[in-house]
């Protein structure tokens, strides 16, 4: 079954095919069934589970913005079938795909070339098919959480310090990116210390990167305080015990969005502090996506306000 949702935009009307998905945990042998093909240039968010990504509605506006036709649909792939799902999408003329949890790691073994900072952060969000047909990796995380803490909350990175809460992939992805800003200095607080141990040693030649016990946080006036746990997404309580790193003045952001960022985000703002989900950041992955692929970076204001509206 497709649902499919016609955008009027200027003098072009862009066409969304969202597949339908399947729930979460599948392990079906072969990959899912793609969508016909079209004469539109093909992009696909890939994950499991995918069937509530706002990407294809992002990349939609975007396209409209430049009058320019393309489909952008959400693939479900099985657990155990992301290679077959991506070269499949591929081989049928795919031209990118954006891959979400939990394949990132695997979407940056699969490619052929890859670019610093997907080597940097050990995963990839970002696919392109070359010219040659080889596959390129990029990950356009790291670059999301920047912009959108620069440009759309006027956060300034250089010279600050900034607490990292976590130490999986989430903050692996982005730490590379707010190191080349230059802030004072990184601290990786996590609930298991080795972990967080050996992330921050990853880094250490690109910054002043620390690493601390959730319960061992250092007493210092952060300006950033960004939760990269799963601990959002998973609705599980966050295990950090000490609030006072909340206070006026910091900018306490989730990665999450929505309702899986409240909980963290009311416990910043109780105590005082301007606190962000990361809608923000996942309007500016995908602008930087569609830049690399179609050359031109779209406007993100405009959608980021949208999709907070529940216009999306
Ligand atoms: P992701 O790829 O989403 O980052 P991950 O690699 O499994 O997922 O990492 C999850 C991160 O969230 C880890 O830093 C984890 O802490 P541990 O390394 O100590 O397991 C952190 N995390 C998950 N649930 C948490 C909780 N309830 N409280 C604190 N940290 C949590």
């Amino acid at each position: 079954m497709l649902a499919q949702e016609a955008i009027a935009g200027g003098r072009t009307a862009i066409l969304l095919k969202l597949a339908l998905v399947r729930g979460p945990a599948i392990m079906a042998p072969a990959p899912p069934a793609l969508p016909p093909k079209s004469s539109m240039d093909r992009y696909a968010v890939i994950g499991n589970p995918v069937a509530h990504s706002l990407s294809p509605a992002i990349h939609a506006r975007f396209a409209a913005q430049f009058a320019e036709r393309i489909e952008y649909v959400a693939l479900a792939a099985p657990l155990d079938g992301f290679r077959a799902s991506v070269e499949r999408f591929f081989r049928e003329g795919g031209r990118g795909a954006n891959v979400t949890l939990p394949f990132k790691m695997e979407a940056f073994e699969l490619a052929h070339v890859r670019s610093q900072r997907a080597r940097e952060s050990g995963a990839a969000n970002f696919l392109a098919r070359r010219e040659d047909g080889t596959i390129a990796a990029d990950n356009t995380d790291g670059a999301g959480l920047v912009a959108d803490l620069r440009d759309n909350l006027g956060m300034d990175i250089e010279g600050a310090s900034i607490l990292m809460i976590g130490a999986g992939g989430a903050a692996r992805g982005v730490i590379g990116p707010l190191l080349g800003e230059g802030p004072a200095r990184l601290v990786v607080a996590n609930r298991d210390v080795e972990r967080g141990r050996a992330l921050a040693a990853r880094f250490a030649s690109a910054g002043q990167v620390e690493s601390c016990a959730l319960d061992r946080i250092p007493d210092t006036a952060f300006g950033l305080v960004v939760n990269a746990t799963s601990a959002s997404t998973l609705g599980m309580p966050l295990a950090l015990p000490d609030e006072s790193i909340f206070r006026p003045g910091v900018l306490a952001y989730d990665m999450a969005y929505g309702a899986n960022a409240r909980a963290f985000l009311e416990r910043a703002a109780a105590r005082g502090a301007r606190a962000c989900d990361g809608l923000g950041m996942l309007v500016e992955q995908a602008a930087e996506s569609f830049r690399l692929w179609r050359g031109r970076r779209p406007a993100t204001r405009e959608v980021i306000a949208e999709l907070r509206a529940g216009r999306a």
